[in-house]
């Protein structure tokens, strides 16, 4: 929903029994939560070719759709977070740890803020990089946005949290925020993760505790 300022205005997503499907959780009471500071992010009409786009995680706010529309297949293991998308790309509920595409399939493949989730469980994050660097072409691009996470060790809370600002292409300002199970993460852990799988860091921005990785498979 827009505000007259052509704003988008909405709390961290809730999500009941997230502990009960995978060990992720988005914020329960607000007291279980820690907040890092409120971040911004510009997510621009980044150049591809003109084949499909396998986006990780296309649920929520469905931003990589709102950028790219048609071309993007978004893939989320919930079907209700694709339901409550409204965009053009094409939704299909499947589990990034199997992904049901043949090898080679994709030129690009994204993720905005899912990684995050996923990195809760650690055997998930290497599965699911392994799969998408399986569908990825030779030569192909994965693209990330997500979050550094380091919270003091004294924060004793359950949940870990971000508001966040992504200014669209089109001038259209999504605000929106993030929560998950609490953990720690580095930028590195997945450059680190993705070099075990054959793909390199072709460029990195980072703006506070926000980054964009554009990883290339070899
Ligand atoms: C915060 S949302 C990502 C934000 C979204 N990309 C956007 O544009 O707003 C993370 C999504 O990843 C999904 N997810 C987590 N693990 C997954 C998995 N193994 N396979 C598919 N989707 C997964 C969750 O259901 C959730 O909808």
């Amino acid at each position: 929903m827009l505000n007259e300022n052509n704003e988008k205005t909405e709390k961290p997503e809730k999500e009941e029994n997230a502990d009960k499907t995978h060990d992720e959780a988005h914020q329960g009471d607000e007291d279980k939560v820690y907040f890092i500071a409120p971040q911004e992010i510009t997510v621009p009409n980044f150049e591809c070719d003109e084949s499909w786009i396998l986006d990780i995680g296309g649920g929520g706010e469905g931003i990589i759709e709102q950028v790219k529309g048609k071309q993007v297949i978004a893939i989320d293991f919930r079907q209700h977070e694709l339901e409550d998308t409204h965009n053009d790309a094409l939704k299909i509920v499947m589990d990034a740890r199997d992904l049901h595409f043949l090898d080679a399939t994709f030129e690009t493949v994204t993720a905005f803020f899912t990684l995050m989730y996923i990195a809760v469980r650690p055997k998930d994050i290497e599965q699911v990089f392994r799969e998408i660097t399986r569908v990825l072409k030779p030569g192909g691009k994965f693209l990330v946005w997500d979050v550094i996470f380091n919270p003091p060790a004294s924060v004793d809370k359950e949940v870990i949290a971000s508001y966040l600002k992504v200014n669209l292409p089109d001038g259209v300002v999504d605000q929106t925020g993030y929560g998950v199970k609490m953990h720690a993460q580095k930028m590195e852990d997945f450059i680190e993760l993705a070099a075990n799988h054959g793909l390199a860091v072709v460029r990195k921005e980072v703006a506070d505790q926000v980054y964009f990785l554009e990883f290339q498979k070899n």
